[in-house]
């Protein structure tokens, strides 16, 4: 590391910095992750055999993997130094002075990628090992359209057909993301669509359904069950995704070592919880053996309150219930997401792996409304210049809570987020809140459905 890379700004790594493995936690946690469940017999899924018909055969052999370092091809270490990482870790000194804190408040920056967020990170890996197993078109769903994008631009780089199932609400909102896949190859629908039995079977009953995630995964899984040489991909909630996501916290450990920083507080944002979970990950094993006290903080809407105010039990990953049932909070499958701007926060469940630790009480969660995190948003693009995704607004309006509490305090904590997206073609959400008509969502009463336990 030449000094110069350690600017007033931020840190640069070099490439051949780049982790040479993804870290998997389920080496590290201190009893196997509840088993998923068969969804004909309710008992634990007997072998992986059933998943082979969805995924890559690789990616499942990682879902299930306890080894701790899974070795990342050179394919795909040579698709990161393209994107390009590693990544920058930034000092938001200017926000530190807005709000004269003695705090210090860093974040690793992952819109800098050309889909604009970090799901290229795993999107990558997917194309790749599909590409290697003869796959011949990638299905998958998105939601704010980060996902569908860094799908479509790692098709185009691996050289393999993409079809993406994009929610409504988001495909109304966001054009641009459709043009964006679509430039990079990628065919979009608007989900539910008349593609699939079930999206006909919504569309009969509301024409302007705003759809969900847990919708358009079901078409998704519909559409690849149809065709043999057709396999999913999923950006976020699994395991084998979160792993893919740990080059983040690893490049971050590195950074924050190089600067002699201990974090006290890591947040970020969590939708289906897979840039939280890359980001802190590498650090959690830490926490459960006592040796650092770091508080990991998830942030959400408190339209789509998973975690703050979801069950832990058994349920679908998707709304007509096709998938294995897993261990995870939950809202319940046939939640309807409120159609809040940060369209990757609209989710009915978390990651097992993240709700099996905040259950644990090794992570911790909260949730805001969306004109307070667009308000945060909004000081972070005046002081620190990116205008942040609206997903990523929710720890920045964490970031900002906290540093104003050590102001009061006088505490001088490490504060350290992921920055996981840019908001560029989100700015119909930006123009929302300034002109005051954002609307903010929270449900009165929770009808859970009946659980499996
Ligand atoms: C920029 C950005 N951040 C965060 C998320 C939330 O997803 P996850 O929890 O998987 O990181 C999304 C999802 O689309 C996103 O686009």
């Amino acid at each position: 590391m030449s000094p110069e890379r350690i600017t007033k700004r931020a840190v640069f790594l070099d490439q051949d910095e780049i982790p040479t493995s993804w870290y998997n936690i389920q080496a590290d946690l201190p009893e196997p992750l509840p088993p998923p469940l068969d969804p004909s017999t309710l008992k634990p899924l007997s072998s992986p055999e059933p998943l082979f018909r969805l995924f890559a055969k690789e990616l499942v052999a990682q879902e299930v993997s306890t080894e701790r370092w899974i070795k990342i091809p050179e394919e795909v270490l040579e698709a990161y130094r393209w994107l390009p990482r590693p990544t920058p870790l930034m000092r938001a000194r200017r926000l530190e002075e807005y709000l004269r804190t003695p705090a210090r408040i860093y974040y690793k920056w992952e819109g800098v990628s050309p889909a604009g967020s970090h799901k290229p990170n795993t999107a990558l890996a997917q194309a790749y090992y599909n590409k290697k197993e003869g796959t011949e078109r990638l299905v998958t769903e998105t939601g704010a359209g980060q996902w569908g994008s860094a799908l479509a631009m790692s098709g185009a780089y691996f050289g393999i057909p993409v079809r993406v199932y994009m929610v409504a609400a988001s495909y109304r909102q966001k054009p641009g993301r459709k043009i964006m896949m679509e430039t990079w190859g990628a065919e979009v629908f608007s989900s539910p669509s008349e593609n699939t039995k079930f999206g006909r079977s919504l569309r009969d009953k509301d024409p302007n359904d705003p759809g969900s995630l847990g919708i358009a995964i079901s078409e998704a899984l519909e559409d690849t069950l149809t065709d043999e040489k057709a396999r999913y991909c999923l950006g976020s909630v699994l395991n084998h995704v979160l792993m893919h996501q740990t080059v983040v916290g690893l490049e971050t450990k590195k950074q924050l070592e190089l600067l002699d920083v201990k974090p006290d507080v890591m947040a970020g944002n969590i939708g289906g919880g897979s840039n939280f979970s890359g980001f802190c990950l590498p650090f959690v094993a830490d926490k459960i053996n006592k040796k650092v006290e770091i508080d990991f903080v998830a942030c959400e809407s408190k339209a789509v309150p998973h975690t703050t105010r979801g069950k832990y039990t058994y349920d679908f990953g998707d709304t007509a219930g096709m998938t294995p049932l897993l261990k995870m909070l939950t809202l319940g499958r046939n939640y309807k997401n409120p159609p809040i701007h940060a369209g990757g926060l609209r989710y009915h469940g978390m990651a097992p792996i993240v709700s099996y630790l905040i259950n644990k009480g090794h992570m911790r969660s909260v949730a805001y409304s969306q004109t307070e995190v667009f308000e945060a948003g909004t000081i972070f693009a005046r002081t620190e210049g990116i205008i942040p995704a609206p997903e990523s607004c929710h720890e920045i309006k964490f970031v900002i809570d906290e540093a104003i509490r050590c102001k009061q305090t006088g505490e001088k904590k490490n504060i350290v987020f992921n920055n996981s997206g840019h908001a560029l073609l989100d700015l119909a959400a930006y123009d929302a809140f300034l002109s005051k008509r954002l609307e903010d969502w929270e449900p009165t009463n929770i009808e859970y459905p009946a659980f499996v336990s």
